[in-house]
C-alpha cells in the first residue's frame, strides 16, 4: 500500500490552526509594559484578614517581581504576565473590613440568579477554590461561573479573582485543613463590592 499524501485541505486547515495558535500566544501577553497599581489602603489597613506583614511581602515583593520581570523580559513572559494582571486585580478588589460586607447591586444579582443566595455562594467559593491541586487561583467568572485558573494563567473572563497560592494566605497556616476556607471567607469581609459593579459594567 501507497502511502498517500494528505489532501490539500488538511494542509491549509493545520497552517492555519497553526497560525490561530501563534496570534492567540501573542495576544495573551499583548502589552508592552505593565504597571503594579497602587493600593488603594495602607498596607496595614486589611488587618485582621491579611496582616500587614503579608500584604507588605505579597505585594512589594512578589506582585512587583512579576511586574519587573514582565518588563525586563525576564523569565516566562505569559507567567509573568498573569501574574502582573491577576495581582492587580486582586488588591484593586480590596478595602479595609468594616461591619458585615454583603454585595450589593449588579454583583448580587448575579449572585442570587446563579448561586440562590450569598451564603451559598460563599459556599461553593470554598468548594472550588478548595478543589484546587497545587498553586492557581479561583475566579468569578462575568458570567457568573466559578471557575480556577492554575499557576498564573491570566483568563479574559475573569471578574473576581482570589489568589490561592500558598503566600497569599500565610496568615492562617495555624489552622491547619481549615486554613484555605477561614482565609476565602475572611477574604469577603474585604472585598470592595463597588469596584467589582464597576468591572461588571
Ligand atoms: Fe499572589
Amino acid at each position: 500500500m501507497t502511502e498517500q499524501s494528505p489532501p490539500d485541505f488538511v494542509l491549509v486547515s493545520i497552517i492555519t490552526i497553526n497560525t490561530c495558535m501563534i496570534i492567540m500566544e501573542l495576544t495573551e501577553a499583548k502589552e508592552e509594559s505593565l504597571t503594579l497599581e497602587k493600593l488603594p489602603y495602607k498596607t496595614g489597613d486589611l488587618a485582621p484578614v491579611l496582616s500587614k506583614d503579608n500584604v507588605e511581602y505579597h505585594y512589594n515583593v512578589l506582585s512587583k517581581g512579576y511586574v519587573d520581570r514582565y518588563n525586563k523580559g525576564e523569565g516566562d513572559p505569559k507567567f509573568n504576565y498573569g501574574g502582573a494582571k491577576l495581582h492587580n486585580l486582586w488588591w484593586s478588589q480590596l478595602k479595609a473590613p468594616a461591619g458585615s460586607n454583603s454585595p450589593k447591586g449588579s454583583i448580587l444579582e448575579l449572585i442570587n440568579d446563579k448561586f440562590g443566595d450569598y451564603k451559598n455562594f460563599q459556599e461553593e467559593l470554598v468548594k472550588t477554590a478548595t478543589g484546587i491541586m497545587g498553586s492557581g487561583w479561583v475566579y468569578l467568572s462575568r458570567k457568573g461561573e466559578l471557575k480556577t485558573t492554575p499557576n498564573q494563567s491570566y483568563k479574559t473572563d475573569i471578574l473576581m479573582p482570589i489568589d490561592m497560592w500558598e503566600h497569599s494566605f500565610s496568615d492562617y497556616t495555624k489552622e491547619g485543613k481549615n486554613a484555605k476556607k477561614k482565609y476565602l471567607l475572611n477574604s469577603m469581609k474585604i472585598i470592595n463590592w463597588e469596584v467589582i459593579n464597576n468591572r461588571l459594567q
